[in-house]
């Protein structure tokens, strides 16, 4: 089996020291750098913008990877662009026109990825995995960090991976919420391609070591 990619979420990190925690990331094992914005309306919190997300771009060694829980996303590709972001996902929840907004990130040259939430249908994605790069499973409802993994999405994973076969998509399988080094594991048997995991990580003694750990799973 292929190692699992990592993307640590930063919405754990010690946003007073960011630059810090960056650095820590940089030097770690992990893949990717995941970006949780959230805009108060999508989801009940708000965590971090564009001015945020530019400084760090300019430090981050990882390719960004944004996972966007705001309504209208398409509003904010030309942003994204321009700061250079790897992966821009956005919620099937939150697109009426989702098609178009997956073709307009991909003329804008990023990679698109489509985030579903626990109560929405798996087979939801049918159609549009082909499309895009990256597919997003909640183990949370999204808006905090630090909630409990729901179970049933290792069976969500499995019909993703079933899916992605029928539909002949090569997008990668990220799973996003409550991921430690247990629920990971399962993830990763489930079909999983990409961890997320953000309180796992910031809250073990020793970050990086923990990264190393789940990059080993
Ligand atoms: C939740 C975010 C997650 C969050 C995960 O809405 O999408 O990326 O940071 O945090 P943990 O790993 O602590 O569940
Ligand atoms: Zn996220």
């Amino acid at each position: 089996m292929m190692k699992p990619l990592i993307s640590p979420s930063l919405l754990s990190a010690d946003f007073a020291h960011l630059g810090r925690d960056l650095e820590m990331l940089n030097a770690s094992a992990s893949d990717l750098m995941h970006i949780d914005v959230m805009d108060g309306v999508f989801v009940p919190n708000i965590s971090l913008g564009f001015p945020v997300l530019k400084s760090i771009k300019k430090h981050s060694k990882k390719p960004l990877d944004v996972h966007l829980m705001i309504v209208q996303p398409e509003k904010f590709i030309r942003e994204l662009q321009e700061i250079g972001v790897k992966y821009m996902t956005v919620h099937y929840e939150a697109c009426v026109h989702l098609h178009r907004v997956v073709q307009q990130i991909r003329e804008a040259g990023m990679s698109p990825g489509v985030a579903i939430n626990p109560a929405t249908p798996i087979s939801m994605l049918k159609d549009i995995l082909p499309e895009i790069d990256l597919a997003l499973v909640m183990s949370v409802n999204p808006g905090f960090g630090g909630q409990a993994f729901i179970p049933h999405a290792l069976q969500r994973v499995k019909e993703l991976k079933e899916l992605r076969l029928q539909t002949g998509s090569n997008a990668l399988i990220e799973v996003d919420g409550g991921i430690n080094l247990h629920t990971g594991a399962q993830m990763i048997e489930a079909g999983a391609d990409i961890l997320v995991a953000g309180s796992a990580i910031f809250s073990a003694p020793n970050p990086s070591q923990m990264i190393q750990e789940m990059k080993n799973l």
